[in-house]
């Protein structure tokens, strides 16, 4: 296949060879990291970094301490071949894709507190997520020490705890929220989504559609409950769908919201089971 030139590494030791070579030019590192099964969503993320004239350095790194269920650990979705190919076309300068032993060489018992944010959406149905994102994340940003780092929006709250975890150890990176990017009918791209069977591929393209009701509810000042009400009556009508949770928050703190009223901008979130793949995505609302 043809493509850019592209470094790969599986040795941290490598990796930090090669990395301070570039620092010594005097060239900035931009970073993305992921856990594979690369989409056209991580791809946006890379060339926001390359649009920059960073040196753009991929991590694929499937962290076993974000999953709450040892199942969905076990049916993540690895494809390296493709992803290699992929990052190549993209343009990217460099892939990190270290093994477990490399990232956690002793367990890592580092207890992380972001206060309120983790007790909402994410944090109240995913015990110890937050907790795992935050120490690979603080291990990977120690190895890659990264000038930028890219993170998207369809993980919203990941973003946030991101940036506190920045902000707690008093890091010098800066962290790029990036949009969303979506299938043409609307579904957030997603590593997951190619675990969905057909029909519940078809099924699925009903979350962002409810999305998009909800803001039309929320600038026509329906009350929240009702809003909420709507969305769960109409996930409630077919067996494939369970919701875990939709909630309305404050778009700075994600504090769930009961009331239009002084909020700057709001933001609808949802989490819903599609067969057995859980998916989340969210929408601004103004
Ligand atoms: P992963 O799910 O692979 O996502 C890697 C990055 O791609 C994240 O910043 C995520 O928000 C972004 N991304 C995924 N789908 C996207 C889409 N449709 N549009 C825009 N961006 C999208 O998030 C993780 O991995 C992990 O938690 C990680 C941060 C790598 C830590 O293990």
């Amino acid at each position: 296949m043809q493509g850019h030139y592209m470094l790969i590494f599986e040795r941290n030791s490598e990796l930090k060879i090669h990395l301070d070579r570039i620092r010594a030019e005097s060239r900035q590192i931009g970073f993305v990291p992921t856990m594979g099964a690369l989409h056209a969503g991580h791809i946006s993320l890379i060339n926001e970094s390359k649009k920059r004239g960073l040196f753009t350095v991929c991590s694929i790194f499937v962290n076993p301490t974000q999953f709450n269920d040892k199942k969905d650990l076990e049916n993540y979705p690895r494809t390296p071949q493709a992803d290699i190919d992929m990052l190549r076309q993209s343009g990217c300068d460099a892939l990190f894709m270290p093994t477990t032993e490399e990232v956690y060489p002793k367990e890592d018992v580092r207890i992380f507190n972001f206060g309120e944010l983790e007790t909402v959406l994410e944090g109240a149905h995913r015990p110890g997520h937050f907790n795992g994102v935050a120490k690979v994340v603080s291990i990977l940003f120690d190895k890659v020490h990264p000038d930028v780092a890219f993170f998207g929006s369809k993980d919203y709250q990941q973003v946030m705890i991101v940036k506190a975890l920045v902000k707690q150890l008093n890091l010098p990176i800066q962290i790029v929220p990036c949009p969303i990017i979506r299938e043409p009918d609307g579904l957030a791209m997603s590593s997951r989504n190619m675990r969905l069977t057909k029909e519940e591929r078809e099924a699925a393209k009903l979350i962002p559609l409810l999305l998009n009701e909800s803001k039309i509810f929320f600038k026509a000042q329906k009350p929240i409950s009702e809003i909420k009400a709507f969305i769960a009556s109409k996930l409630a009508q077919k067996s494939i769908y369970k919701l875990e949770y939709f909630e309305i928050c404050n778009s700075e703190s994600l504090q769930i919201l009961t009331d239009k009223k002084e909020v700057k901008q709001g933001i609808a979130l949802i989490a819903c089971f599609v067969g057995n793949i859980r998916l989340i995505d969210n929408l601004i609302l103004d």
